[in-house]
């Protein structure tokens, strides 16, 4: 039988903001799905993308982010709290690609100062992944007080955090096999 093609996921790093401790969940992430076997990740990081903020939806895609949604079975989308919010570059990225998300999993870590690891803006950003077309898992992760969780260098203080990270990425590792599968072989309607 031939080997399943890798499942592809990104991780999404939802900030631009200078200094951004999303950067080292973003990268912990990703190092996270580089271990597993079958999956390929890269690090989207939306401070890299050539952002146009003189329009918006569409007719902003970037060529090179649409190529990437467009391969990804699922997306890890690392989103910062602001103002109990989502960040607001995060949206206009997502804005700019539609049917690169359809029926693809996607999982929210959420990122906060604050003791809420960031639930207030993913409850936000739910319905907004829903509206993309995205199938959102039930797992989240939270970093809450995010500041105290990596030491200088970037690395994991709590290794508390691993168990979590397993048992979400299991999730949508199970919700991106079974989505592609449902892509390639069941016909809608
Ligand atoms: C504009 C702005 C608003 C923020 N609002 C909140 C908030 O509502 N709740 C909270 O816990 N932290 C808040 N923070 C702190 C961020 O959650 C904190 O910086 C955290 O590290 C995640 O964001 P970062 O990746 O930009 O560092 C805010 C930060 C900024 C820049």
């Amino acid at each position: 039988m031939k080997p399943a093609r890798a499942l592809c996921i990104p991780v999404i790093l939802g900030t631009v903001r200078q200094g951004r401790m999303s950067l080292p969940v973003a990268r912990l992430l990703a190092s996270e799905l580089t271990r597993r076997p079958g999956i390929e990740t890269e690090l989207i990081d939306i401070a890299r993308l050539p952002l146009r903020v003189d329009d918006a939806g569409e007719a902003t895609k970037d060529p090179t982010f649409s190529s990437v949604m467009s391969r990804a079975d699922a997306l890890v989308v690392v989103s910062p709290e602001y103002n109990h919010g989502y960040s607001g570059l995060l949206k206009h990225v997502l804005d700019s690609c539609l049917k690169e998300y359809v029926h693809k999993a996607v999982g929210i870590v959420g990122v906060s100062a604050g003791p809420f690891g960031g639930t207030r803006g993913i409850q936000d950003l739910v319905p907004v992944l829903r509206e993309l077309g995205l199938v959102t898992i039930f797992w989240d992760v939270n970093f809450s007080s995010v500041q105290r969780v990596f030491d200088e260098s970037g690395s994991l203080r709590d290794q508390a955090y691993l168990p979590r990270i397993d048992q979400f990425l299991k999730e949508l590792v199970w919700m991106a096999r079974t989505l592609r599968h449902g892509r390639e072989h069941i016909a809608l309607g």
